[in-house]
């Protein structure tokens, strides 16, 4: 150790680096000067500032925002935060009065207050993104209602659908993403300011008039819950895990069909890519990314309970590290639906593959479907069938291939003609229950997600 003060501002310089949050939440600038110019606002309104203090205060703070998008402000880490900093160029800008501004506040209502804005603005990007990407879905749906597909159980051919209803399967997912959103949206929607540090301000403010200022539906009704809530991250980032779980379950999806074993569909070739010795190669790159980004957004969600889980009530520092996850989140989710939009708008599904690798053992079901309705009780129906499939998994042959002299040895009902009606589409169109795989009801769920956009 050299001489003390020495010691002593290595470790300033070592702290100041430490707790310094600038770098991450500058990107809350304008939403921290919209907040702040509010509050000023809310001020002069009793009687703390002057009608002119409030104005200078205003103005500067305007003249700080446009500093700040032009890069004429550097936001350097001595600055320690967003907050500081708009605060410590304002008193340069318009002199002590700037001062002024912090009156009643916290650094605590102010970051919960910023990031509600933030969130609710960000909300609203996302719900018009996933809009975007449900339209994109729709046409798909619209133009493959007639394009016959396996559908699959345990990754095992189950039983004939159209391409359309797993279309409208993925539509009808992100349908519930969206609710989810719009129901955090209402939670996040309430204003924290006028909270202070956790016990309240200590100026009487009219905290409907900053909700009325700030466009915010409602004001907290705890200053001390106010200011220790992070739930509104938490839920959020909760419903992006959902979100990006559901687009990874459908990239599964597109990795497993576009491979050359299935074929069934392909990705237009600006998603996928080469690689750098196998000249064939077209990865489906853009699914494979879509299906780890999913990753990260899970970690983001963990970090976030993981975070606030021991904390005690009110604002601890550990707090400051709520923005990254929700930044990181917010990004990936973002880039994500652009992608993942692209990826259907584009999607080629190609029918006569899908046929040819259809096994039409597929339309067991029906067979006994059909016997139930000759009077013959299901389960036995089932085991007559299976008795079918097996022989023709002995013969190594199609259930429609099989010779008609077999069907009938297992049972009377199943004559030629029974036989020779199995067909994917007369399959499909058997399931034609609400939100079933007939042409009707396809038509009926495309219908209805209209009115979801
Ligand atoms: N930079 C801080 C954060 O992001 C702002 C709140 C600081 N409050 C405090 N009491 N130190 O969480």
């Amino acid at each position: 150790m050299a001489d003390d003060a020495s010691y002593d501002d290595s470790l300033k310089k070592l702290m100041d680096d430490f707790h310094a949050s600038i770098d991450v939440d500058r990107r809350l600038y304008k939403v921290d000067i919209r907040g702040s110019i509010a509050y000023a606002r809310g001020l002069e309104r009793v009687g703390v500032l002057t009608v002119d203090e409030c104005q200078s205060i205003e103005k500067g703070l305007k003249e700080v925002e446009s500093e700040i998008s032009q890069g004429t402000y550097h936001l350097t880490r001595d600055l320690e935060d967003i907050h500081m900093a708009v605060e410590k160029r304002l008193i340069e800008i318009i002199g002590p009065v700037g001062g002024k501004l912090h009156t009643g506040r916290s650094r605590n209502d102010q970051i919960a207050t910023d990031e509600r804005i933030y969130l609710r603005e960000t909300i609203d990007g996302i719900l018009a993104q996933i809009a975007s990407c449900q339209s994109a879905l729709l046409k798909l749906a619209e133009r493959t209602v007639d394009v016959v597909f396996p559908g699959y159980t345990h990754l095992q051919q189950a039983q004939p659908i159209r391409f359309a209803q797993y279309a409208m399967a993925v539509m009808t997912g992100l349908e519930r993403d969206k609710g989810r959103l719009q129901d955090c949206r209402k939670r996040v929607d309430v204003l924290p300011l006028g909270s202070g540090a956790m016990a309240g301000s200590a100026f009487p403010l009219d905290r409907e008039f900053l909700a009325q200022e700030l466009g915010f539906a409602a004001i907290s009704s705890n200053s001390l819950d106010a200011v220790s809530d992070r739930d509104f991250i938490a839920e959020f980032l909760s419903a992006c895990a959902m979100l990006m779980i559901h687009i990874s379950r459908a990239s599964e999806d597109l990795v497993v069909w576009s491979s050359t074993e299935f074929g069934y569909v392909r990705m237009h070739a600006r998603l996928a890519t080469g690689s750098s010795i196998m000249p064939q190669k077209k990865n489906p790159d853009a699914a494979e990314l879509l299906r780890g980004k999913s990753g990260r957004v899970v970690g983001d969600l963990i970090s976030i309970l993981t975070l606030m889980k021991g904390l005690p009530h009110a604002y601890n520092k550990d707090m400051q590290e709520d923005k990254e996850p929700l930044f990181d989140a917010i990004d990936t989710v973002s880039v994500a639906l652009q992608v993942y939009t692209a990826i259907w708008e584009t999607l080629e599904v190609r029918e006569s593959n899908v046929l040819s690798r259809m096994d039409d053992a597929m339309l067991a079901t029906d067979l006994a479907d059909y016997l139930t309705q000759c009077g013959v009780p299901f389960r036995e129906g089932h085991g007559i069938v299976a008795a079918v499939v097996d022989e023709a998994l002995r013969l190594d042959c199609g259930l429609r291939e099989l010779d008609p002299a077999v069907y009938l040895g297992f049972s009377e009902h199943l004559d030629e003609a029974v036989v020779g009606r199995l067909k994917y589409r007369d399959s499909a169109d058997k399931r034609d229950v609400p939100g079933g795989t007939s042409r009707r009801s396809i038509i009926e769920q495309i219908r209805q997600a209209e009115s979801w956009l």
